[in-house]
């Protein structure tokens, strides 16, 4: 169905664009600790009544996404196309609490068996949502198979994990909690801790005041409410594509030339807006070395065409996002972009049978090519909306502290991967400390709202 869109609501949306952005963070302000007058009593957490930016707060106490690409439309309602095209269907309409509960507990290192692992451990706001792990480490220090992907943008995609294997946030979110590998909880543990937390009963009754007791549902959806608010779409390239034709240099443009020419095909299946379609694809990905093929979404489909296939990740942010691909295999886009030119297959090992993307082709780019496709990647960063990170959480726990995950992560990797692992981990704590420094305070986030607007 296409969607029309009358003058008035166009002009009104815009007005709407500009305000939240002026205003939305401002609102949503951290949960306000008030002292209580008697001494002896528990301080009272009050969850934050304000929608985070780029949402806008309706009358039944909703937080709905007002983006530019709602003024635009989409063939078929797919979400998928060129620069002025919108994004695909969302998820929306949490409540203001629950989104702010959802960031306590995504913060907060009570959900582990352990208590010593917050989902924000390796979906670290400060390296994009990941942990810049090839595989992340869970509790007791053990080594998934898998790369942590970024959340930024969760409320836009449809199918979650690498293969595919979960079809919405709540369903994923139980995932990590109760797998032995990551948090390692089960579900009677994870209520009694929370319930043995003071502030916790409380705080779910006011995210949730008409649902009876805390329970899973409620963790599920807080948690799925607050990765659903985290909004990535101001990037420059995504100026560019309202028009503000000054926002790439002429390598970036050459850059995104070269990503949606049929000559390197990356647009047909990291499709603008959101950087992918959506579906699954087999593109011959090496395992890191000694590793066995991950199966990869044959198991979720039960069918061996898709062997070795994962889901076309969204590219956003993606700078801050390595090393790359399901196991981490590639340590930079440069390795990337070379990869895709180096030839339909050519790292797949002799006598495997795999399945290959018909649009995984021989593109023979040159050296400054693959230079611009890395600079035009470069262009898709934006954490301009970055949530506050609670300077503690309920539980009284540590929450992350980036010194702390460093050293977890390096003291449990195998000696023969310390080297480069340590590498990439000293690269990235230079290169966050000036992303931290620079954006994570609560008085720079509202700062750099104001500026933007
Ligand atoms: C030990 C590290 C670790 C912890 C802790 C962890 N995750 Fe993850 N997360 C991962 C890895 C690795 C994957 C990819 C796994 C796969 O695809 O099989 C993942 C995948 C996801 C995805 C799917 C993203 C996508 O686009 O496909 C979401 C959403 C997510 N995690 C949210 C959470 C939440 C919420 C928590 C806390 C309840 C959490 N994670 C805790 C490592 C972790
Ligand atoms: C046939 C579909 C397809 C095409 C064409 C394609 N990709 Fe991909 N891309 C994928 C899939 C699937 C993955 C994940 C593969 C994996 O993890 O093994 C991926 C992963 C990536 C990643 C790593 C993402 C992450 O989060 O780790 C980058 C970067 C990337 N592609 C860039 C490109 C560029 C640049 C091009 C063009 C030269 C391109 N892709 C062409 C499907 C495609």
């Amino acid at each position: 169905m296409a969607l029309l869109l009358s003058t008035a609501f166009r002009e009104n949306l815009i007005k709407q664009v500009y305000r939240l952005l002026l205003l939305g963070t401002l609102g949503f302000c951290s949960a306000a600790v008030t002292e209580s007058p008697q001494l002896e009593a528990p301080p009272t957490i009050t969850l934050s009544p304000g929608c985070p930016a780029s949402f806008m707060l309706s009358d039944d106490n909703q937080c709905l996404l007002r983006n530019l690409y709602q003024l635009y439309d989409s063939l078929g309602d797919h979400g998928i196309g060129g620069l002025k095209t919108a994004l695909p269907a969302h998820r929306d309409g949490f409540s203001p609490q629950q989104i702010d509960l959802g960031r306590l507990l995504f913060f907060d290192p009570v959900l582990s068996a352990d208590q010593s692992v917050s989902c924000a451990n390796c979906h670290n706001p400060s390296q994009g949502f990941s942990d810049g792990l090839g595989r992340s480490v869970g509790i007791h220090g053990q080594q998934g198979t898998r790369s942590a992907p970024s959340l930024w943008n969760s409320a836009f995609i449809k199918d979650f994990f690498w293969d595919a294997r979960a079809q919405s946030l709540e369903e994923q979110a139980l995932s990590p909690l109760f797998s032995p590998q990551e948090m390692g909880n089960n579900p009677a543990q994870l209520l009694s801790s929370l319930e043995a937390v003071d502030a916790y009963p409380e705080l779910f009754k006011q995210a949730f005041p008409d649902s009876g007791d805390l329970s899973l549902d409620q963790i599920a959806t807080a948690l799925a409410a607050f990765q659903s608010s985290l909004i990535s779409l101001n990037s420059r390239y995504d100026q560019y594509a309202h028009g503000y034709a000054d926002a790439l240099n002429p390598q970036e443009v050459e850059g995104l030339n070269i990503f949606r020419s049929f000559v390197a095909r990356c647009s047909q299946c990291h499709m603008p807006p959101l950087f992918t379609n959506q579906q699954i694809a087999v593109i011959g990905t090496p395992e890191p070395q000694g590793m066995a093929r991950d199966i990869g979404a044959e198991k979720t489909f039960d069918s061996v065409k898709l062997k070795g296939g994962f889901k076309v990740p969204s590219l956003r942010n993606i700078a801050e996002t390595a090393p790359y691909m399901h196991s981490g295999r590639f340590e930079t886009l440069r390795e990337v972009a070379e990869f895709y030119s180096g030839g339909r297959g050519h790292a797949v090992p002799e006598g495997e049978d795999l399945l290959l993307h018909w649009h995984i082709s021989e593109p023979n780019l040159t050296g400054d090519e693959l230079d611009r496709l890395v600079d035009f990647m470069g262009t898709l960063s934006d954490s301009s909306l970055l949530p506050i990170i609670p300077q503690s959480v309920p539980s009284g726990l540590t929450t992350i502290s980036d010194e702390a995950v460093e050293q977890r992560a390096i003291s449990e990797i195998p000696i023969n991967e310390k080297a480069i692992n340590e590498k990439a981990i000293n690269e990235k704590a230079i290169s966050k400390k000036v992303i931290s420094t620079k954006t994570i305070s609560e008085k720079n986030i509202s700062e750099s709202n104001h500026e933007q607007s």
